[in-house]
């Protein structure tokens, strides 16, 4: 079974209310753009609300992180369940950004999917090697034990999609040739049916992230095992977003 791609934006830390015209610009071209294809905004938490009304029924909205308890004295943080209380039907978890800047663990990163199951989210279970892992050819030996330690057991293609983001491509221009990319993106595949059958591992959706552009993503999106992709800066600018969803 081919999965049905998937073209996420994750805005990161950036947008106010007066950028939600950007939503609305999204929103209005996807009309005729999700044939065959899941689309999904992951905004800010403070947005999530108002992104939620305006792209019902258009794109599906998630948040960014969770909490891996389901309620209780953490200020400052968000439950699963509050997201999918909003309308979210996904999160992101262990993007490199929270496991550099916030000490995230592979362990903390499986809780925090788990976490998201408990709230019927779909979790995007991000991984990725450092520029120092990938010169000194130690890539697929790190990616190996980041998908081992951060997927929970019980993934399925339903509740799990994988996303590849090596950390030295985020946000820098530069992206993996399409050669390593199919190359990880294979490894990931076949490390994926040898825990959880052949079955569940055609069926997950492998992302793939850093420095998706509205003229690479075509070349990036043929990739064969390659199911969608996850974009940040790109997915800041309606105009961007829906190109490379119209690449898809
Ligand atoms: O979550 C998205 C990724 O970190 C990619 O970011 O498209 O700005 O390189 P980027």
């Amino acid at each position: 079974m081919t999965p049905r791609p998937l073209i996420a934006g994750n805005w990161k830390m950036n947008g106010l209310l007066r950028h939600l015209t950007e939503l609305e610009a999204i929103s209005g071209a996807c009309a005729g753009m999700g044939e065959g294809k899941d689309l999904l905004i992951c905004p800010p938490a403070t947005l999530l609300s108002a992104s939620a009304g305006l792209l019902f029924g258009k794109a599906a909205i998630g948040g960014q992180d969770c909490h891996a308890e389901t309620s209780g004295a953490y200020t400052g943080d968000v439950a699963a369940e509050m997201l999918a209380d909003l309308g979210a039907t996904y999160v992101i978890v262990g993007h490199s950004e929270r496991r550099a800047g916030h000490g995230e663990s592979d362990a903390d990163v499986r809780a925090k999917a788990q976490a998201a199951w408990r709230a019927g989210l779909t979790a995007i279970i991000c991984l990725g090697e450092s520029a120092e892992d990938h010169e000194a050819g130690e890539k697929l030996r790190v990616l190996g034990a980041q998908l081992a330690a951060s997927v929970p057991d019980g993934m399925s293609a339903k509740n799990t999609v994988i996303a590849y983001e090596p950390i030295w491509a985020i946000g820098s221009g530069r992206t993996p040739t399409t050669e390593d990319i199919a190359n990880v993106h294979d490894f990931l595949r076949q490390n994926l049916a040898e825990r959880f059958g052949k079955e569940v591992a055609d069926g997950v959706r492998l992302l793939y992230g850093g420095s998706v552009k509205p003229d690479n993503a075509a070349e990036i999106l043929a990739i064969v095992n390659v199911d969608g992709a996850l974009i940040g800066g790109a997915s800041l600018k309606a105009a961007d977003f829906v190109a490379i969803c119209r690449a898809c």
